[in-house]
């Protein structure tokens, strides 16, 4: 019988593009660790996002503005080492990117040699033009990521949905097409009206990637600790929790807490 390694076939940015010739729908999931990327691959999914989520959901910070390009190097790293069939994507952080090309293609570069990553993400449109194509000069696959871009939440002022006003909308529509021109291999549309994800995602050939898009798009992405229930604090409409890792967890520790002030555990089976 072969095993899950033997038979694996790497996740390019050709299959994506692929899937979606196809109608095939493609599976995001974010992951900042070794173990649970593990076991992430080895269910199938097709890419991995090491995403700045990281801040929040593995730092505690309220936004994704203060992890560094050291740290996210740090959880790309682990998570590489585990995956071997999904697509690797990793975020560049606030502020390794946005005013100046040369230092955008610096942190990309550093990115992509100390982690093995297979792709960057970047939040914006024409704002970093020039960052994107310095990038991609390099080589370097960047997937794109409009409508509520996390990075830009001061600005923003609200979580709120994005793109419900016509001159968003049409902004945002101007965006998808420029990335699209521009070279990426695909991009993620965050909490905009399902009509426009549709739109994006029918007008481009690239794969489209949902998370609040509507089932439109080419393809959708949570967050891992918001769909598996750790975190119960955010319930935004567009979350379907697959489970209540929450609970499981806490009354696993409340039992070993219990067995050990029991004396319990260890039993004589589990001593040497
Ligand atoms: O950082 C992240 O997890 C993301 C997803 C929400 C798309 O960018």
């Amino acid at each position: 019988m072969s095993t899950y390694s033997e038979n694996i076939r790497k996740v390019t940015t050709q299959r994506l593009m692929e899937m979606k010739q196809r109608s095939e729908k493609i599976s995001v999931l974010t992951a900042y660790d070794y173990s649970m990327a593990s076991i992430i691959d080895k269910a199938g999914m097709d890419l991995i996002l090491v995403g700045d989520s990281a801040s929040n959901v593995m730092a505690g910070n309220t936004t994704t503005l203060p992890v560094t390009l050291d740290q996210m190097i740090w959880y790309a790293q682990a998570v590489r080492k585990a995956v071997k069939r999904a697509l690797v994507c990793v975020d560049l952080p606030f502020g390794s990117y946005q005013g100046n090309s040369k230092e955008a293609l610096c942190s990309a570069i550093r990115m992509m040699k100390e982690t093995g990553a297979d792709a960057i993400k970047v939040e914006g449109g024409k704002e970093i033009k020039e960052s994107i194509e310095r990038i991609l000069s390099a080589g370097i696959p960047i997937m794109g990521h409009l409508g509520l871009t996390p990075q830009s939440i001061n600005k923003f002022g609200t979580y709120a949905v994005r793109a419900r006003e016509e001159t968003e909308a049409q902004k945002l529509l101007e965006d998808a097409h420029l990335l699209e021109k521009l070279g990426c291999f695909g991009i993620v549309l965050e909490k905009i009206p399902a009509q426009l994800g549709k739109r994006v995602s029918e007008e481009l050939t690239i794969p489209i990637i949902g998370i609040g898009a509507g089932s439109y798009v080419d393809g959708q992405v949570l967050v891992m600790h918001d769909m598996l229930g750790i975190n119960k604090e955010f319930s935004p409409r567009f979350l379907r929790r697959y489970a209540n890792l929450h609970d499981v967890i806490k009354d696993a520790v409340e039992d070993y807490i219990r067995d050990v002030k029991s004396g319990d555990f260890p039993n004589e089976k589990e001593s040497y």
